[in-house]
């Protein structure tokens, strides 16, 4: 790493005399606060998945208060830069950062959930992201270490579609994710992308929570008969295929688009329907895999 002074920057903390540091000291004094920061989160898992639209946000938000009205404390970092949806899924559209000294507190929703995403550093909401891959580092890079989240039970990473800049740069900048959940459409060109998501989790050594069908089913509310619309059952037999557990089948429901729109998440705002008791579930398993996953961690160190 190159000793050269960096233009200085108000925000590092580690300057010499001159009120400059070099490259290193800043590289240094970033990953010291990241780590310091995520040391106070007990779990941090990323919401993967191949393919795009297939239900990564909404997985994530759901899950996000499913756990937090069981009384757990939870963070979403939305990072998906170019799509950053979750602040109009929570009802949290528009509003802007505030900053504390050099950090900034992150937006809070619903139930207490903790929020930051790239939606509200934008002037407008159809301003367009066109960045590439060092700058979206250098925002993550943020995101996790000068954001004041606090303690917390769980911080939920959503991903955009692929394996790509913010998939890569999240893992590397975090170092020890407890674990991805992959969500996935049945069809078999979701699955294609989904098999490859599992696969960059053993490649870069992220430990595989499960993945969750979505989309799996659809009762019309007419007839009441069962329609596929993209099949059924896909993401239950791939995760069998590749030996990662199988968390659950969500099914494709109007509500779940109403409830996204609207701002009001669908297990808030449906807490008695069968959709939410998949939630629930899926919620369970993906505690319990999560908390094995970390036993095995500790007794390993
Ligand atoms: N089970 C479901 N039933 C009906 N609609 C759903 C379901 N899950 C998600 N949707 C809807 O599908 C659309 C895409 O969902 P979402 O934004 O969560 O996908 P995504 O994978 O995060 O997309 P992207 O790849 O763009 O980030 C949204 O309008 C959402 O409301
Ligand atoms: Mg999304």
């Amino acid at each position: 790493m190159s000793n050269e002074k960096c233009d200085q920057d108000s925000t590092c903390k580690s300057g010499d005399q001159e009120g400059k540091c070099s490259q290193k000291e800043k590289e240094d004094q970033s990953e010291h606060l990241i780590r310091k920061t995520m040391g106070e989160i007990k779990n941090k898992f990323m919401v993967l998945s191949g393919k795009g639209g297939v239900g990564k946000s909404s997985v994530a938000v759901n899950l996000a208060v499913t756990l937090a009205s069981e009384g757990f404390s939870v963070g979403i970092i939305d990072a998906d830069i170019h799509g950053p949806d979750i602040p109009k899924m929570m009802g949290v559209e528009g509003k802007s950062l505030v900053g504390r000294g050099d950090a900034l507190l992150p937006i809070e929703a619903k139930n207490g959930i903790k929020l930051i995403s790239a939606a509200f550093l934008l002037r407008s909401k159809d301003d367009a992201v066109i960045w590439r891959g060092p700058l979206k580092h250098s925002l993550l890079k943020q995101f996790l270490g000068d954001v004041l989240w606090g303690p917390l039970d769980y911080l939920i990473i959503d991903l955009p579609p692929g394996t790509g800049d913010e998939a890569l740069s999240t893992a590397h900048l975090i170092k020890d994710v407890d674990g991805a959940v992959i969500v996935t459409t049945p069809q078999d060109v979701a699955l294609l992308d989904a098999r490859k998501s599992i696969t960059f989790c053993r490649q870069i050594k992220i430990p595989l929570i499960g993945v969750v069908e979505n989309m799996g089913g659809f009762i019309c509310p007419h007839c009441k008969q069962s329609l596929d619309i993209f099949k059924v059952g896909g993401g239950e037999k791939a995760a069998q295929e590749m030996g990662v557990p199988f968390l659950g089948r969500i099914p494709l429901d109007p509500e779940m688009v109403n409830s996204s729109d609207s701002g009001l998440p669908f297990v808030a705002n449906h807490p008695d329907s069968e959709t939410t008791e998949v939630f629930c579930r899926i919620a369970k398993e993906w505690r319990r895999l999560l908390e094995g996953n970390n036993k095995k961690k500790a007794k390993v160190g």
